[in-house]
């Protein structure tokens, strides 16, 4: 397959949603949600299962009317515009290709409603199925290829008629781990190839890291914060955030006012915190594994560390190096993780000291607890109470 013939180039639209609300006779699915999303961007709706991210790319879509607030794609407003004239692609989960068809078949099947021509048709089916390497199966069918290609073509039949939106749901979730985190790489290159917008929606924080310029973080129908891997993963703004997205070691406790900032005591410890002064309530450090150390209890403390004693509770060899459960006299689990090259000599079973550098913990209020936290400005308000259906 030449470059030339893999060329799919399509511009991306901006997509803005605002306010917009999705209401069922006994739940709100999506409760007022503001998200803009730039064109050509790769952005992932991402969430625990019943958040609301499906309900969110079916009105993107056009297959799900909203309740209320005002979705425009392009510049252009979408109510009452159906999804054949949205000018978007879409990928599934399940892949949805005609069995009856030839791969080429399928991914001309767009292209005949659009009523394309059939020479430049041949060729727009060329190319899409060069954009995902499956120049040269056109002639197959649907049940001679694996779940992975059957994904890829998919994917080009989203892609042939150079949609300025591409929206996919899960569109990996069928398929096994090595075949995702393959499947992942083409998305990615597929993306930057085209250059249509991007919406994603998955459940797997792994994926959403590996794939986005950006990720929408849902929780029971709205968005809890929007931003690059690194901001979310370094700066998240709630707990929700912080524990959804990668592994982190949660140290809960009451705020209190300490000189001209603020200190997080929990029981007879008090942590020191960076860069917040308010006062008052259950709040929470949050500590990435990378940033906890281990010590023995005998070693003198770092003056910019925060400390607590801990016994290590388990041992977990990864190869690149190891994590270590580690539990505080509460009974809290934390965890650090050393590189093989700088392991501490503790074992399962010692009684340690855990730090970490104070600017390395981000303090959080708690909304586990039960007196519920102000909200700060750019917070959305979380769903009264979404039935979960466990979808
Ligand atoms: N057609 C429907 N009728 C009633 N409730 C629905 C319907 N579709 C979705 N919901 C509810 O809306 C919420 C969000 O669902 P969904 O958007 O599918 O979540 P996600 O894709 O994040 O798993 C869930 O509580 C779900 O049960
Ligand atoms: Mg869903």
């Amino acid at each position: 397959m030449s470059a030339e013939t893999s060329l799919i180039k399509a511009r991306g639209a901006r997509i803005e949603l605002a306010q917009v609300r999705k209401e069922y006779a006994d739940s709100v699915a999506v409760d007022d949600i503001s998200l803009v999303i730039e064109p050509g961007e790769f952005m992932t709706l991402l969430g625990p299962s019943g958040s609301g991210k499906t309900t969110t790319l079916n009105i993107v879509a056009g297959f799900t009317a909203a309740t209320s607030g005002t979705l425009t794609i392009g510049g252009k407003q979408m109510q009452d515009l159906p999804p054949h004239r949205r000018d978007i692609g879409m990928v599934f989960q399940h892949y949805a290709l005609f069995p009856h068809m030839t791969v080429a078949e399928n991914v001309a099947f767009p292209l005949k409603q659009r009523k394309v021509p059939k020479a430049r048709r041949t060729e727009m089916v060329e190319a899409a199925l060069g954009t995902v390497r499956l120049g040269g199966y056109g002639h197959r069918r649907p049940s001679e290829l694996s779940g992975g290609q059957q994904q890829r073509v998919a994917l080009a039949r989203a892609v042939v008629y150079e949609p300025s939106v591409l929206l996919m749901d899960e569109p990996l979730g069928a398929l096994d781990k090595k075949l995702r985190e393959s499947l992942q790489l083409e998305i990615k290159r597929v993306h930057q190839e085209v250059g249509s917008t991007f919406v994603f929606v998955t459940h797997d924080q792994e994926e959403a890291l590996a794939l986005s310029d950006r990720i929408a973080v849902f929780d029971d129908g709205a968005i809890q914060q929007v931003g690059t891997a690194s901001e979310l993963y370094e700066k998240p703004r709630s707990l929700f955030v912080a524990e959804f997205l990668g592994e982190s070691s949660t140290v809960r406790g009451r705020v209190e006012p300490d000189g001209d900032g603020s200190c997080l005591r929990i029981g007879d410890h008090t942590l020191r915190v960076a860069g917040r002064t308010a006062a008052g309530g259950a709040a929470a450090i949050v500590v990435r594994p990378e940033h906890m150390r281990v010590q023995p209890t005998t070693a003198p403390i770092d003056p910019g560390a925060n400390a607590l004693p801990a016994r290590v509770t388990q041992e977990i060899y990864l190869g690149s190096g190891r994590k270590l459960e580690l539990a505080l006299p509460d009974g809290t689990v934390l965890l650090a993780r050393e590189q093989a090259d700088r392991l501490s000599g503790v074992r399962r079973g010692d009684e340690v000291t855990v730090v970490w550098n104070v600017e390395r913990g981000v303090l959080l209020d708690d909304t586990s607890d039960t007196t519920p936290p102000p909200t700060s400005g750019d917070r959305i308000p979380v769903a009264a109470s979404a039935e979960e259906s466990g979808r």
